[in-house]
């Protein structure tokens, strides 16, 4: 078939694997997007016309749409993503595997003509500033507009990137079809899916194969697929760090700037902490975002960490997001949005749930997600939510009034601490900073959460997360612990200081079910806290598995948090410690294969200071 590349496509390797491509998926037409505004609008008006894209009232949200998926498409699916190393070994006992060979011939009659009827995006897209030291490449291959459109928003998409790959320069192939053809003269539907996915992984040969799926972390394959399961292994085997982690920029008042990634699992608020605004008492101090999801840091030869955004938009969860949880995300939203799963209101606009918290009532009728009437009575009777709880906004970062200046900058920033958050209504404390980097590696390893929407499943339930990697680890967790660990060794070496190691848990609840903690802006009073340590200012207390402050150590100005209330969510029960140490020896039990020795010496030690 005519493959109609572009001229300034000079890459045979990358061209011959279009055609290999086109000529398995069999689409009627091959598109080579180029990244322009006028392609992006284009394609925006196709998906208008098809019916899977809303154009929101242009007075409200200019230049902003509203797509609804297939109720059977609303999530990540990690039942159906694999890692398909050679090995099983090496996929580890958290992930799903298929020897390469097995999958590979499932996969071929599934991609064989999964085109047809539709056109194939040639997506070029760089994770990271264009040709930064830190960013790698990749070419997804899609036959949904969406996705063309979605990744123009989260990566650096376009036709630069034929320059950073040249005529031999590496890239990461990805291929994603949603896995509906369309015979001669059949009608579309607006999302197209399969009920069969596959989000298939091959770290060896670097490629990412995705079927069924239109939606998030299973289509936009720069994100979850690349920049965590491919780009872990690439940092594995190149000595660097691919991170489910936020970055942000703290200044102080006196000017002094701090960069801080913290590492929470899915809508755990990590958009919310990146974008977080200091409350009442912090005059001057200000915070900034670099990224709200994913980190990708490499060690300089001075010992010195240095991370990029691999992003540049933001696929946030909306339901939840409103003036008083994320205001800089709510004024990053009011123009040049996709809006996926949210309700529609009779003006035109949008609206989730949390919303009613800005204004102090539900609007009287919308369209659900599912495009059916809703109002506060159905709500009530039903328990019907308007827009779906994984309801998500795309927006470029750029959109952002709080994005740090250096968010773009090739070199990254350096990172001061590391921030390790679970979901947890018990047992964890408000913060703890680790005494050593193999103590904040056993924090991190251990971190468990209550499981949220962002993946399709059982909700609430506790999950051990470790280092919030679970669903996006693409190789053995032990051997990513022991990487860790070496991690740590090399920047010891250099005689570098290290970056200081903090658990979190902004989610401990009360006896009456509800949080303690305020949480949101007020994080910023934990942030400080941290900051003071960093510069020897506070001393803080041991505790059995770290060094946690006193009441008196953070700033209260402005919020009336009592002393009782702060023991509530840092008071370490011992018995709820003693279960919880069951639970890391169960995670430990499972990842007993190449379990660095360092993770069980931790855990004995904080056993003996339980039992002391
Ligand atoms: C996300 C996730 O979409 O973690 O960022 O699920
Ligand atoms: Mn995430």
């Amino acid at each position: 078939m005519n493959l109609n590349a572009p001229a300034y496509v000079k890459n045979p390797k990358l061209i011959a694997w279009v055609s290999e491509m086109a000529a398995l998926c069999k689409p009627d037409t091959v598109y080579w997007c180029d990244g322009s505004q006028e392609e992006y609008d284009r394609l925006c008006q196709q998906l208008v016309d098809a019916g899977t894209f809303k154009k929101l009232n242009p007075a409200k949200r200019p230049n902003s749409f509203l797509a609804c998926s297939d109720p059977s498409d609303v999530a990540r699916v990690e039942d159906r993503t694999y890692i398909c190393s050679e090995k099983k070994e090496n996929a580890g006992p958290t992930n799903n595997w298929m020897a390469p060979a097995d999958m590979r011939a499932t996969l071929q009659p599934l991609f064989d003509g999964c085109m047809k009827g539709r056109t194939m995006y040639v997506v070029p897209f760089s994770m990271g500033p264009l040709g930064s030291p830190i960013a790698h490449v990749g070419i997804e291959l899609s036959d949904s507009a969406y996705v063309a459109v979605n990744q123009r928003i989260m990566t650096r998409m376009g036709k630069a990137v034929y320059d950073v790959i040249g005529t031999d320069g590496a890239f990461v192939p990805c291929v994603h079809t949603v896995g509906a053809p369309l015979q001669a003269g059949q009608k579309d539907v607006t999302w197209p899916c399969n009920k069969t996915k596959y989000i298939v992984h091959y770290p060896e040969t670097r490629e990412i194969w995705s079927y069924g799926s239109g939606y998030g972390g299973n289509a936009l394959l720069g994100k979850k697929c690349f920049a965590l399961r491919i780009a872990s292994n690439m940092g594995r085997d190149q000595g660097w760090l691919a991170e489910h982690m936020l970055i942000l920029g703290v200044t102080n008042p006196q000017g002094k700037k701090y960069h801080v990634a913290a590492a929470f699992p899915s809508a755990c608020g990590k958009t919310n902490f990146s974008m977080l605004v200091p409350p009442e008492g912090f005059a001057g101090w200000n915070v900034t975002t670099i990224g709200d999801d994913i980190a990708w840091i490499k060690p300089s030869a001075d010992g010195k960490l240095h991370a990029i955004n691999p992003e540049a938009g933001y696929f946030g969860v909306a339901p939840g997001t409103n003036f008083h949880t994320n205001p800089n995300c709510m004024a990053s939203l009011d123009k040049n949005v996709i809006f996926t799963n949210v309700a529609l209101t009779d003006e035109g606009d949008v609206w989730w749930e949390g919303m009613e918290k800005d204004t102090g009532s539900l609007p009287d009728h919308l369209i659900d997600w599912q495009g059916k009437d809703w109002t506060p009575q159905i709500a009530k009777e039903t328990g019907a939510k308007a827009a779906h709880p994984n309801a998500r906004f795309t927006v470029t970062a750029t959109n952002n009034p709080a994005l740090d200046p250096a968010w773009d900058d090739a070199a990254g920033v350096v990172i001061d601490a590391f921030i390790f958050g679970g979901r947890r209504s018990t047992t964890v404390p408000l913060v703890t900073e680790a005494r050593t980097w193999t103590e904040g590696v056993y924090m991190a390893a251990t971190m468990g959460s209550e499981t949220t929407a962002a993946a399709a499943g059982q909700q609430g339930v506790v999950r051990r997360d470790p280092f919030a990697m679970l669903p996006f680890m693409g190789y053995n967790m032990s051997d990513y612990f022991q990487h860790w660990l070496n991690m740590g060794d090399k920047l010891k070496a250099t005689g570098a200081k290290l970056p200081a190691i903090y658990c979190v848990n902004w989610f401990r609840k009360g006896d009456d079910g509800k949080f303690v903690w305020p949480g949101y802006g007020e994080n910023m009073r934990v942030l400080k806290w941290m900051i003071d340590r960093i510069e020897g200012q506070v001393k803080g207390k041991d505790n059995v598995f770290g060094v946690s402050p006193t009441y008196e150590e953070i700033n209260w100005t402005g919020l009336n948090f009592t002393a009782e209330q702060f023991k509530t969510v840092t008071s370490i029960d011992k018995a709820a410690w003693v279960q919880e140490l069951k639970l890391h020896e169960e995670l430990f039990t499972q990842l007993a294969y190449h379990l660095p020795s360092e993770m069980t010496a931790t855990k004995a030690a904080i056993e003996q200071r339980l039992e002391a």
